[in-house]
């Protein structure tokens, strides 16, 4: 299947499935069959009411819900060019009301989720699982000073780490929703690095988180498409945007007054500004069929990328070099357990260490992989928080480094020997064993030390390499 589906895989390892995952054979010839059987016009220029544009639409949203398990009496789907789209549109919604509103982040934030603090009246950056937890019950004092009156509260997480994989609980949105303390809060989830290889189940409404951002290219490889998920009860955060786009009006007058009377037909009638993107609509419709042929659901890729992710959690921790010194230094959380996909996902996070423990910088390791057509992704991954503590540095360090030179994924990634940022895998659906080894044996050759005595030839290591890694 790997080479008729994936023919760009040849020669190549491709470790990068956070980044993006890759399309296959059959989704785009799906794609261009439907692209030629039916005409789609632009849904706001076609007279019919509605137009086969707006059925395919409407249908395709519909089965984004039924992947979600998510009732479309409780939520609608937004689609946005991505996640980023999709938490700024939520922002857009907060910063329109008066009172504005304070925002509390997750550590683990991606910089997407991040930057919502600049729009935000007062912001917290969380700093650990168990301050999120204190604060979500009402334990913790609150940080931000007493609440505004009338000033809601935007909490926002990921669902799963995108530097090192870890799964943060579900079960925080409903937590915060239960919580006497926080009577107008409201909980975003970034679901964009989970569900990539994981369902995620949104049956329980009344638990649900109110919003969720994500990216279909994360899943699917193709389209470039997200989405944000709503669930209706929180919709009227967006009565207070102030952006209007084509498409979203019934009608706007601009001589004379300046007036508009929205949408209110539906949420997402209101919130899709100009004209929906519907052949990646169609790409999206085409790419849930086809990867359920492929793969058979979310499912199984979670089954799969989770079991081969401790298969490479535990080789790349048992690497040694010839003194017994570690290899790598990985970066998983204490709580998170590879193999148990409810507290870890397929991402391993590592940097490399010298036999006498001195780091070796991931831009350099990264580029001994690449030129081995091994793709992975190094730097500090978008991920500012989890980045800080994974490394044990703090702002002032991170400003120095700055201020000196150093610039994220370029040769410049060490500061007084330490390295700013990591190594990252992220595997998908379609990684094999294979890939794992490939990986394995390029660190094996390339960066751990042997004694030269003791060192094997080109073929003893060819033919033994398996045997060498495990029992190392
Ligand atoms: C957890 C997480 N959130 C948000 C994003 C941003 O996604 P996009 O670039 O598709 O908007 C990413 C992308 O890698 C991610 O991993």
């Amino acid at each position: 299947m790997r080479n008729s589906e994936y023919p760009m895989l040849k020669g190549i390892t491709y470790l990068d499935h956070g980044g993006t995952t890759l399309t296959p054979r059959s989704l785009l010839n799906s794609f261009c069959h439907e692209m030629q059987a039916v005409l789609l016009a632009n849904p706001h220029s076609d007279a019919s009411n509605p137009s086969a544009s707006a059925i395919m639409v409407e249908e395709t949203r519909h089965q984004v819900l039924r992947m979600l398990n998510a009732d479309p009496a409780y939520f609608d789907i937004v689609f946005t060019a991505n996640a980023t789209a999709a938490i700024k549109l939520v922002t857009e919604g907060f910063s329109g009301s008066e009172d504005g509103f304070d925002y509390y982040y997750h550590r683990n934030s991606h910089t997407s989720l991040v930057g919502v603090r600049e729009l935000a009246a007062r912001s917290h950056c969380l700093a650990s699982n168990e301050e999120a937890e204190d604060w979500l019950a009402g334990r913790a004092s609150n940080v931000l000073g007493e609440p505004v009156s009338r000033r809601s509260i935007l909490f926002a997480y990921p669902a799963q780490s995108n530097m090192n994989g870890e799964r943060l609980p579900l079960s925080w949105p409903g937590m915060l929703r239960d919580s006497p303390r926080h009577p107008n809060a409201y909980s975003l989830l970034d679901a964009a690095a989970l569900v990539s290889t994981s369902p995620l189940d949104l049956s329980n409404y009344v638990l649900a988180p109110d919003f969720v951002a994500m990216s279909f290219y994360k899943i699917f490889g193709f389209p470039d498409l997200g989405a944000l998920v709503i669930r209706k009860a929180a919709g009227h955060v967006f009565d207070h945007r102030k952006y209007f786009g084509g498409g979203t009006t019934d009608m706007v007058t601009c001589i004379g007054d300046a007036w508009v009377a929205r949408k209110h037909s539906s949420l997402h009638a209101r919130l899709e500004d100009g004209t929906t993107a519907i052949r990646s609509i169609l790409a999206l419709k085409c790419a849930i069929v086809t990867h359920r042929e492929l793969f058979g659901g979310l499912g199984k890729v979670s089954e799969h990328t989770s079991w081969l992710a401790k298969r490479l959690y535990t080789r790349l921790i048992s690497l040694k070099h010839y003194n017994g010194a570690p290899v790598c230094h990985l970066y998983n959380h204490p709580d998170s357990t590879y193999g148990d996909p409810t507290t870890q996902g397929a991402t391993v996070a590592f940097n490399v260490c010298g036999s006498d423990g001195t780091w070796v910088g991931p831009w350099k390791v990264g580029t001994m992989l690449r030129a081995r057509k091994i793709y992975l992704r190094t730097g500090t991954l978008c991920n500012p928080g989890g980045i800080a503590c994974a490394l044990g540095v703090d702002a002032e360090l991170l400003r120095r480094a700055f201020n000196e030179g150093f610039r994220c994924n370029t040769e410049a990634d060490m500061i007084e020997g330490m390295p700013i940022g990591i190594i990252r895998v992220t595997l998908g659906a379609m990684s094999t064993m294979e890939d794992v080894d490939v990986l394995i044996n390029a660190l094996y050759q390339n960066v751990t030390e042997h004694n030269d005595a003791l060192k094997p030839s080109a073929n003893d290591y060819n033919n033994k390499v398996d045997s060498v890694m495990t029992s190392n």
